[in-house]
């Protein structure tokens, strides 16, 4: 028999191997049990315990950037719904912002969120903060000091209810809000990285982005949960006089 990973995983998630709650999950609610069971089987969760990413969600950056080109030595990034900031973990290394690497062009990150966030080295964290706030757009301006950002990244997903259109509608006003605030602070070919949940306005989002960028993508990078919405929208080659 060819005993594969995905076989693996597909029969401990499988509701035969539910019926069997490992000990120390008992007495936690159903949905509990399920998401720390797939949690416990999910490669990239190991990989990124191992690599010393803070979740999971480090590899989709990683294999969105690997494949699209986003970020390099030296640029200036925002981003928006940073925590727990396996995200601004990858990013700090790519554009080299604690200068860690010498002879490379040193970058500039700004990471907000909602929720608090340990510091990471290179990185001006802004948390807990609400970035749809006009002040708390304010505030990262401020830290801009002059510059225009080559990159904005969005992650921010509010907390889902379960009514899909009431969720989709929820991140999809993030979105606005991202793509409103990086037209005032962008350069001439800078890119945005909005997430949103696939369906709702999704399309109108993309259309809006068309109005300033000359391309928009629709991605979905492997790590990304097939039985997730989630999607991510690549706006690239931001023109700023239009
Ligand atoms: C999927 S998590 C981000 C994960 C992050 N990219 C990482 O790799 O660690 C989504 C984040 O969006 C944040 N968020 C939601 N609404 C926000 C808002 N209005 N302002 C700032 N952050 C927000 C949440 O607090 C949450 O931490």
């Amino acid at each position: 028999m060819n005993i594969t990973f995905s076989s693996i995983r597909t029969f401990y998630t499988s509701s035969r191997y539910l019926k069997k709650v490992p000990e120390r999950l008992k007495g936690r609610s159903k949905s509990s049990q399920e998401w720390l069971i797939r949690q416990m089987n999910d490669e990239y969760v190991s990989k990124a315990k191992i690599e010393n990413y803070r979740a999971r969600s480090a590899f989709k950056l990683i294999e969105i950037d690997s494949k699209f080109n986003i970020l390099k030595p030296g640029d200036v990034v925002v981003e928006c719904g940073a925590a727990p900031g396996a995200w601004t973990q990858v990013c700090v290394k790519r554009i080299n912002a604690a200068g860690t690497v010498p002879g490379k062009l040193q970058g500039k990150h700004i990471a907000v969120d909602l929720q608090p966030m340990y510091p990471i080295e290179g990185a001006h964290i802004l948390a807990p903060l609400d970035f749809t706030k006009l002040s708390s757009q304010t505030k990262v301006t401020e830290l801009l000091d002059g510059c225009l950002a080559d990159v904005v990244l969005s992650d921010m997903a509010p907390a889902a209810t379960g009514v899909r259109e009431l969720d989709q509608d929820q991140i999809l006003t993030l979105g606005y809000s991202v793509m409103t605030y990086a037209q005032q602070i962008s350069k001439d070919g800078a890119k945005l990285l909005i997430k949103l949940w696939a369906g709702g306005r999704v399309k109108q989002l993309e259309n809006e982005l068309l109005l300033h960028y000359s391309r928009v993508k629709v991605v979905k990078p492997p790590s990304s949960r097939q039985d997730s919405a989630e999607l991510f929208l690549l706006a690239s080659n931001f023109r700023r006089n239009t």
